[in-house]
């Protein structure tokens, strides 16, 4: 084996710790399926039954960013790092505030971040928390000595984004900011696959400057749900397995599986379709809705807000989204 090959083989056993987790909701505070109702033609009966959302937060006049910064510092004042420990901020979004600057170089002041630090916003949909954990954790094994650690975020405010005339979007989606501050460990395995595949760009999707330049309504979410529906349940499974593989572990190993917070139903359906124990896989989405890449570290957040995490047990965080992108990874508190 050459040099690279031998040090890349080690790889693999430097994991990943989350330190502190913090989280923001919008201050109007939450919005029942019955204000829903008054909007468009639905109920709460249609939305809790298929969809299991009963409530989520709208930001109104504040901004994502605000959001972002409010989670951010929280999750570093849980996580005992200072700002200038941080060498890493990625923000994951697909609704930032202004196409640029990004919302990562927005932190970086607001939060006093090391100016000579990496820090840019991506956009992989609903799976976004999760390619920024796989993403940062490859950046600090090259970060400088003194920046040891990274500060991932998912920050979305889809309401900025929706039709509230189309019942089929409006109902799911909801704005929330969460943060985590990691570093690496060799004490906190860590797996992780990612991947995407677009088979058909109208599945779902937000409409941008080409669609304005084509005289239709920028900045829209668009979905067929039954389609997004089918892949989910399909992908879902699939990349547990994909993420068991790599650690050689069984699903019976794992105490808390955290899917994106999509559906109740899609859920419910993965649960059947993999054998597991419903109690095994965390649900929050009846609180928020759909609030894409936030919904993985604001379930992580009350998860451990209420005590379920604990040291040594072993997490899978599964996530879907536009594109489509998924990934999943395994965590070791
Ligand atoms: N209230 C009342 N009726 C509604 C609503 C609503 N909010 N939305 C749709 N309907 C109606 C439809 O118009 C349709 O009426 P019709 O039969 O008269 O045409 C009827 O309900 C059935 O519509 P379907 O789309 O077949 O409803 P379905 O049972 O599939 O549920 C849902 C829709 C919840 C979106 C489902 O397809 C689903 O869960 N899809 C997964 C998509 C998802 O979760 N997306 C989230 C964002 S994507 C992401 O996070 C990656």
């Amino acid at each position: 084996m050459d040099k690279l090959s031998t040090l890349r083989a080690e790889w693999p056993q430097i994991g990943l710790k989350i330190l502190g987790l913090g989280h923001a909701l919008p201050a109007a505070g939450p919005v029942p399926n019955s204000y829903m109702e008054t909007l468009v033609d639905t109920s709460d009966e249609w939305i809790c039954s298929r969809t299991g959302i009963r409530e989520r937060y709208f930001c109104g006049r504040q901004t994502n960013i605000e959001l972002a910064e409010q989670a951010a510092a929280e999750a570093l004042a849980r996580s005992g790092v200072k700002a200038e420990q941080i060498g890493v901020c990625l923000v994951a979004t697909f609704t930032p505030d202004r196409m640029s600057p990004s919302m990562a170089c927005m932190l970086q002041q607001r939060l006093g971040l090391p100016e000579d630090s990496l820090m840019f916003d991506f956009n992989a949909a609903c799976a976004g928390f999760l390619y920024g954990l796989q993403t940062a954790r490859q950046c600090l094994l090259a970060a400088e000595p003194g920046r040891s650690y990274a500060l991932v975020l998912g920050s979305e405010t889809p309401s900025r984004v929706l039709d509230f005339t189309d019942r089929n979007t409006c109902v799911l989606f909801g704005d929330a900011a969460a943060a985590a501050v990691v570093e690496l460990s060799v004490d906190n395995p860590y797996w992780a696959v990612c991947g995407s595949k677009t088979d058909n760009e109208n599945m779902l999707y937000c409409s941008g400057l080409a669609d304005q330049q084509q005289g239709k309504p920028g900045g829209v979410v668009h979905m067929q749900g039954q389609d997004v529906f089918r892949f989910a349940v399909d992908i879902i499974p699939h990349s547990i397995e994909q993420v068991l593989a790599k650690a050689g572990l069984e699903l019976a190993d794992i105490d808390h599986v955290v899917c994106h917070q999509a559906n109740n139903r899609i859920i419910s359906h993965v649960v059947k379709k993999m054998h597991a124990a419903p109690e095994q896989f965390f649900i929050n989405l009846q609180h928020y809705g759909n609030t894409s890449s936030a919904s993985i570290p604001l379930a992580l957040n009350d998860m451990w807000e209420q005590g379920l995490l604990l040291p040594g047990q072993r997490v899978i965080c599964v996530g879907f989204g536009a594109g489509f992108t998924w990934a999943a990874c395994l965590l070791t508190w």
